[in-house]
């Protein structure tokens, strides 16, 4: 069973999404930088270890990245799932982990990357908006896109609205990523994810308004 640690920062939804899915993998831990995430109780409460490194006191973002990556390794994960993990990481951290860390971003990348995603499509006028998972890459919010869910900007959307609705498909696409790469049905090829499926409808798409 492949091992998996969660890297988050805050209420860790994601996380838990993904923890309440059970994909078949094993939970090595689940790590914070802020000791106050409301995400690490709910970690405890499935019976997943957690540990707190936080990025106050280190010199640089090297020396930090350094010492959570020598954390992260020393519960030889397969796969890292940053699940609303704060931080911008260093060129190195990225590239020890290519191929094997994994990000949920609010929005159809590469459309808005960033912050302030859900804001910023009302702001342009979008119909649909969404969310993707993809592998990590030095570039943030970019990386081999691995799923996306679209949901309808509806004419009296806030970003609050908007939010909400695109956390709904998070929570859904989030772990059913994980459950592809434990299952191996995950490869890159030249750059672009290839999802292994059994069934895949050609003719799907989703139009709004319809
Ligand atoms: C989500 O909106 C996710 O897309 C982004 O950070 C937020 C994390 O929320 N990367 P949560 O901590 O999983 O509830």
């Amino acid at each position: 069973m492949k091992k998996v640690v969660i890297l988050i920062s805050g209420r860790g939804s994601n996380m838990e999404a993904i923890l309440r899915a059970q994909p078949p993998v094993e939970f090595a831990a689940v790590i914070s930088n802020k000791a106050d995430a409301a995400g690490l109780e709910t970690a405890r409460a499935h019976g997943i270890p957690t540990a707190v490194l936080s990025h106050k006191g280190f010199d640089s973002r090297e020396a930090f990245d350094a010492e959570l990556a020598r954390l992260i390794d020393g519960y030889t994960p397969d796969l890292i799932v940053l699940a609303g993990f704060m931080r911008i990481l260093s060129e190195g951290f990225v590239r020890h982990y290519e191929g094997r860390m994994i990000n949920i971003h609010p929005s159809l990348l590469p459309a808005f990357t960033g912050l302030n995603t859900h804001a910023r499509a009302i702001d342009e006028g979008c119909k649909l908006h969404g969310c993707t998972v993809h592998f990590v890459t030095g570039e943030l919010d970019h990386g081999p896109i691995i799923a996306q869910a679209a949901v309808p900007v509806l004419n009296d959307d806030t970003p609050e609205t908007l939010s909400a609705r695109v956390l709904v498909q998070e929570h859904r696409l989030y772990p059913e990523a994980v459950r592809w790469f434990a299952e191996d049905r995950l490869s890159l090829l030249d750059g672009k994810v290839r999802v292994r499926l059994d069934t895949v409808d050609p003719s799907a798409s989703l139009r709004f308004p319809a």
